[in-house]
């Protein structure tokens, strides 16, 4: 990271109930497209809100912008992950009239209404309530009354929530589009490759922890050492190379089908020995190379605390 933080969160601890939604929650967002990503009831949308100061938080402090709760509203926009639009309006209605609740003048949130929708891609549509409108085409307006007052910091709680594939493409799509402005984007997704796509950084949560964050690039890179080999031969001749092998290095993934098998390894400092093992116990190395890590990886092996299990 190497500007200074836009968002900055300590120790927020956030309890419904007996439920601890946020345990000691420290993070630090940097300027760009930030993604959440955590499985359902993590905590992503609790700390959406306490960012919002919808959820006041038991202890712990943040800062977005360098301010603090209270001066936040006109310079971030929302997207929230349940229903937020009122039904009876039509969408430019709705856009519009959001835009002056942020404190717009009139004419300027008519004009940025139609602008937006039009950004989103709601044509004359717009005109029409939207109690009539398809799942796809009201995320598409959530977005749009987020984005109305031109905030330099916008929470997008599940985007893509409930909208078929090709929605979901264009939604990310609009995400980036609105991340090459200069925008702090932080993109709560319990999905994967949808942060892979659209996210510069990313923070991992589960039962609110944060379980590891960092810059894609970084966190996708190489590490030294680390190695993917495949071997093929008898199950039992690959039990025995991966038994072996265990002795000396602390796999992070084990695959043994029929036949075949992958092994990851951290620190591998000898490959001879690698090699030699598997001429003693007669399997044939199908594949040796330092390991490139997918997100799938980086999440797996974040879920599993580093320890692999054999499958
Ligand atoms: N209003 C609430 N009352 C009680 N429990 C809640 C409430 N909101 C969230 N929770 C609980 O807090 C935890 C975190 O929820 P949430 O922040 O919604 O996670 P996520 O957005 O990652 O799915 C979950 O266990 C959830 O059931
Ligand atoms: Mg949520």
């Amino acid at each position: 990271m190497s500007e200074p933080p836009r968002i900055r969160a300590e120790e927020i601890l956030v309890r419904y109930g007996k439920i601890i939604a946020l345990d000691s929650f420290t993070a630090s967002i940097p300027h760009g497209i930030v993604g959440i990503l955590g499985p359902n009831g993590a905590g992503k949308t609790t700390f959406i809100k306490v960012l919002l100061g919808l959820v006041k938080p038991e202890r712990g402090k943040f800062t977005i912008n360098g301010r603090g709760a209270f001066d936040i509203r006109d310079i971030v926009g929302y997207m929230p992950e349940s229903e937020c639009l009122i039904e009876s309006m039509n969408a430019f209605e709705m856009v519009s009239y959001m835009g002056c609740l942020s404190g717009m003048p009139v004419e300027d949130a008519i004009q940025r209404g139609h602008e937006v929708l039009d950004f989103v891609g709601i044509g004359e549509e717009r005109y029409r309530e939207i109690d009539s409108y398809s799942t796809g085409m009201k995320q598409r307006v959530k977005l749009a009354q987020a984005i109305v007052h031109d905030p330099e910091v916008l929470m997008l709680d599940e985007p893509t929530n409930g909208m078929d594939p090709e929605g979901r493409e264009e939604m990310l799509e609009l995400i980036s589009r609105i991340g090459k402005f200069g925008k702090t984007i932080l993109v709560s997704s319990h999905l994967l490759h949808e942060v892979e796509q659209v996210c510069e950084y990313m923070i991992i949560i589960d039962q609110g922890k944060l379980l590891k964050e960092g810059d894609m690039e970084k966190l996708l890179s190489p590490e030294a050492g680390r190695y993917r080999v495949k071997v093929r031969g008898e199950t039992e001749a690959i039990k025995r190379f991966y038994k072996i092998i265990r002795e000396r290095y602390k796999p992070v993934q084990v695959v043994n089908e029929r036949g075949q098998g992958t092994i990851v390894l951290k620190g591998v400092d000898n490959s001879e020995h690698i090699l030699r093992t598997a001429r003693e116990v007669g399997v044939q190395i199908r594949y040796y190379r330092p390991d490139i890590l997918s997100l799938e990886d980086v999440f797996l092996e974040t879920f599993a605390g580093g320890n692999a299990h054999e499958n």
